[in-house]
Formats: C-alpha cells, structure tokens, sequence
C-alpha cells in the first residue's frame, strides 16, 4: 500500500509512523507513506497557501490553486483509490472503514488547517471525507496519523501475531475482554482462575462472556 499525505506542517507527521508496529510495516515494505509539504506549492515569494474567506469571518482558507496543483502533479503518476479529507464535518471513522481502506493501494489523505479547505477542492477531488471525532483539532494531520495508524496495523503480515487484528475491540462489534500478564497475584488482586487452568475452550467462552458483558455496560449501542 502507498499512502500520501498533504500538510501544511509536515513535521507533525514525521514521528507518528517511525516508531513500534507501522514502522516494522513500512520496514518490511508492506507500506510506504510519503508526506507532501504544501507550502513548497505555495503562490509566490512568501509561498502562500492560504487566504481570508469570501463573505468575511475569522480564520483563513487553504486556496485551490496549491492544493491542485500538488494534487494533479501525483495524480499523474498515481491512481488513487481514495482521495481522503480529515475534517470534522466528515463521517464519523470507525473501524469497518479502517477495515476497508486496508484493501486499497493508494490513498492520498489531505489535511487541512485553519477554516479548512476552499470547498471547490473538496467537490473536485475528495471521494471521502473523515472525522475521527466530534471535536475540532487545529488541524488534520492527527487524524490523518490515528486513521493511517488503525489502516496499517491490519496489513497482513504487519503485526506478528496474525490473529491479534481480528480479537481487536470492535472488530466483531464487541470491545475485548479484560487481559492479565504476570505476576498472578499482586497486590492481593488475582488473575482469573479459569485464564490458568489450560482449558483453552472454555477460556475462549469466559473471554466471549467477558466482552460480551463489557460491551452491554459500556457500549450498549454497539449491540444494536
Ligand atoms: N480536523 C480537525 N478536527 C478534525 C476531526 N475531529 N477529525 C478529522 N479531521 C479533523
């Protein structure tokens, strides 16, 4: 898979996959992020992306003219499966389209900043838009890095335990059961007897019981 990126302050974006599982993924050449910074398509000598919004109001827009000319330039190499707008506005991202998205091969994320986006760019060329939340974060670029974090992770071959994807919480709209390492006892707290005793079937009903119930109390909306 090939993920591309679009931001104003790049940097945000370096450390979020150099570290623990999507670094072994990108390692591994199971993935490749290339991060693009806007503001070398800048307008000018100042480099400028962005500008006041028609109609007034607080806060400036990211202007067409950059983002385009960014966005064709790797469209001429590139087809992408998915050209991807983080914004809180968009649909609320949950771990079926994490899911989906896994089975692509070239996604552009485009993040935005400020007011956002000038709206022309987003009727032109976005095919999905996501929210991680209904907050508003300064920009996109940590819902970009949460999104393409939960999307690699389910690369086959990415995590070391193949099955430890699909026990995840909300992978079959359940969270996951409670887990325990050691030591047994600490603190006068026990592990559960049944986690110890060998009996592998009936460890996996305690587990299913365990989410199951966790999900009716935390999560009921889930279960519908
Ligand atoms: N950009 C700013 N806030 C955001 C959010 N909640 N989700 C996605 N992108 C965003």
């Amino acid at each position: 898979m090939r993920i591309d990126i679009i931001s104003v302050i790049p940097e945000l974006l370096e450390s979020p996959f150099n570290h623990s599982i999507t670094k072994r993924g990108i390692e591994k050449g199971l993935c490749e992020i290339h991060i693009h910074d806007l503001r070398e398509y800048g307008i000018g000598k100042y480099r400028q992306v962005d500008d006041y919004q028609f109609g007034g109001g607080a806060g400036m827009v990211l202007m067409c003219e950059p983002l385009a000319n960014l966005i064709d330039q790797l469209q001429s190499t590139i087809a992408y499966d998915e050209i991807i707008f983080m914004t809180p506005d968009g649909k609320p991202f949950k771990q079926s389209a994490a899911n989906q998205l896994s089975l692509k091969k070239n996604l552009l994320v485009i993040c935005g900043h400020y007011k956002g986006i000038d709206e022309r760019i987003r009727q032109k060329y976005v095919t999905l838009e996501i929210s991680i939340g209904d907050y508003v974060l300064t920009g996109g670029e940590l819902a970009a890095a949460v999104v393409i974090d939960s999307v690699i992770r389910l690369l086959p071959g990415v995590l070391g335990d193949e099955t430890s994807a699909l026990s995840d919480s909300f992978q079959d709209s359940l969270l996951s059961p409670p887990v325990y390492t050691r030591p047994q006892e600490w603190r006068g707290l026990s592990v559960p007897e049944i986690l110890t005793s060998g009996n592998f079937p009936k460890i996996e009903e305690w587990r299913f019981d365990q989410a199951l119930s966790r999900t009716k109390k935390r999560r009921p909306d889930l279960l519908d």
